[in-house]
């Protein structure tokens, strides 16, 4: 039952989440002995603390799991996975403490207690099972859980086997799944088929570049996605450092994480027309690697100047939106791991976004808050517009001064969509370091907030 709820059973252990302040309350309701117990114990209802209780018999009789108090929870999530880490192996049902959103966000916590990277090594993992609690959607917390899984998965393959070719083979395997249509664009058909930049930036990589176009659901409003899909970001000629190029296999977050989105919305039977457009490349040196000077024209016929060849990720997002902009969907929201800035602004906790829509912005605060998937808006400030016109182009890939680059990366990308309701995540899709539910590694950011702001977004 890995990343699943159990199925129900009387001999479940019920566990009790115990907030530091209501622990004496709890508590005067309890038998002597129970009492004793939790005493003698020192157990006092904090952050991590767990408690198996036995009966007379020395059987468990419940478990009580640690909540911490309101302070703790606002500075970290899935307290209750961090306290059900220290329970033993067993099957449980969450008897008190917990209900409604919170419920569900801590099910999704536990759920993915279990969640470890094991495609290389052999897992190591506590089977504690969770049979769904009344009152909540389990379907949906499960569907939540899938896509986080596939998510981080895709993330955390090593770029040696999650190229361009590999990425396509992961959203056709999605695909099937859910009875979705993929169609993909290689090689030198990407030049035929007028998207420059995309065969620009991949080109000089043995592993081709394409771009690749999924669709689902034939009713409803037209949802389009786009994510960054580049498989490994070298820097290309403007070769990144050592230590900017460690962990450049994640450079395909913006892609793991609307390929996730998608599956929430294919598994929850979201009434939407979906389209998912990744534009999949491998930003490497060779003798035919585009250069900083270059100019290209863009499938939308913008020409753009190319000032670092390692501000790539606009460059494939920006054929990829234009093709997106041309059949006017409802909406369309791009995820990409863009800039560096982003991480300086915001650190990596914050998903930043950027969108026109005051609306639309506020359905997404209000539905991050609620779902605890953190996003901060971030200004598509127009002053700076004049930042990403150089002399010889109509744009510039990479303006000299890096202020502000979060915000002028976006600008760039707005200028290859006129038609739609547009909005952009530049996320950071790393957890750098352990956490419970969150091993460091790949991890989904925003798309939550977006699947649960989707009412509020397009018309279902
Ligand atoms: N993939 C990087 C951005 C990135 C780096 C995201 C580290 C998350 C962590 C992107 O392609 C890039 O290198 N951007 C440059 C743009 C600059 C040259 C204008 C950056 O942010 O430094
Ligand atoms: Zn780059
Ligand atoms: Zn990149």
């Amino acid at each position: 039952m890995l990343f699943r709820f159990a199925p129900p059973t009387d001999t479940a252990i019920p566990v009790h989440v115990i907030d530091m302040n209501t622990l004496d309350k709890w508590l005067a309701k309890q038998d002597p002995a129970v009492q004793a117990w939790v005493k003698v114990n020192g157990f006092i209802g904090a952050k991590k603390q767990a408690l198996m209780v036995p009966g007379p018999d020395g059987a468990p009789l419940m478990a009580l799991a640690g909540f911490g108090n309101a302070g703790q929870r606002a500075r970290r999530r899935y307290m209750l996975a961090a306290a059900v880490q220290n329970l033993p192996e067993g099957v449980y049902t969450i008897a008190s403490g917990l209900k409604g959103q919170a419920l569900e966000n801590e099910c999704f916590g536990w759920l993915l207690t279990n969640y470890q990277f094991d495609r290389y090594r052999s897992p190591n993992r506590t089977d504690r099972q969770l049979v769904a609690p009344a009152g909540i959607d389990a379907e949906r917390v499960e569907a939540l859980v899938a896509a986080e899984v596939l998510t981080r998965d895709l993330i955390n393959t090593p770029s040696s086997d999650m190229g361009p070719a590999e990425l396509e083979a992961a959203a056709r395997t999605l695909a099937g799944e859910f009875g979705a249509s993929v169609t993909s664009i290689q090689g030198e058909h990407l030049l035929e088929q007028n998207f420059p930049m995309v065969h620009a930036v991949g080109r000089a990589s043995t592993r081709a570049p394409r771009l690749i176009d999924m669709r689902w659901g034939d009713s409803g409003p037209k949802l389009t996605l786009v994510g960054k899909g580049v498989c490994f970001d070298t820097g290309g000629l403007d070769l990144k450092g050592k230590a900017g190029m460690a962990l450049m296999k994640k450079d395909m977050g913006g892609a793991a994480t609307v390929l996730g989105l998608a599956r929430m919305i294919m598994a929850m039977g979201v009434k939407l027309q979906l389209r998912v457009l990744i534009p999949a490349v491998e930003n490497s040196v060779s003798g035919n690697a585009f250069r900083p000077g270059d100019i290209l024209t863009s499938r939308k016929g913008l020409t753009v100047e190319i000032n670092n060849t390692d501000a790539e990720g606009r460059l494939v997002l920006a054929d990829a939106l234009a093709l997106a902009d041309e059949e006017k969907p409802d909406l369309i929201v791009s995820m990409a791991t863009l800039t560096g800035a982003a991480r300086t602004a915001v650190g990596s906790d914050l998903a930043p976004f950027f969108t026109d829509d005051e609306s639309a912005s506020q359905a997404l605060f209000a539905a991050s808050a609620k779902v605890g998937d953190p996003v901060w808006r971030l200004p598509f400030h127009e002053p700076y517009e004049l930042r990403i016109e150089p002399q010889n182009a109509d744009l510039d890939n990479a303006p000299a001064s890096g202020f502000a680059g979060a915000i002028t990366a976006a600008l760039f990308l707005r200028r290859f969509v006129s038609a739609s309701r547009y909005i952009h995540f530049d996320i950071y899709a790393w957890q750098s370091s352990n956490a419970p539910s969150r091993p460091k590694g790949g991890y989904g950011q925003g798309a939550r907030a977006l699947l649960d702001a989707l009412p509020d977004l397009v018309d279902l």
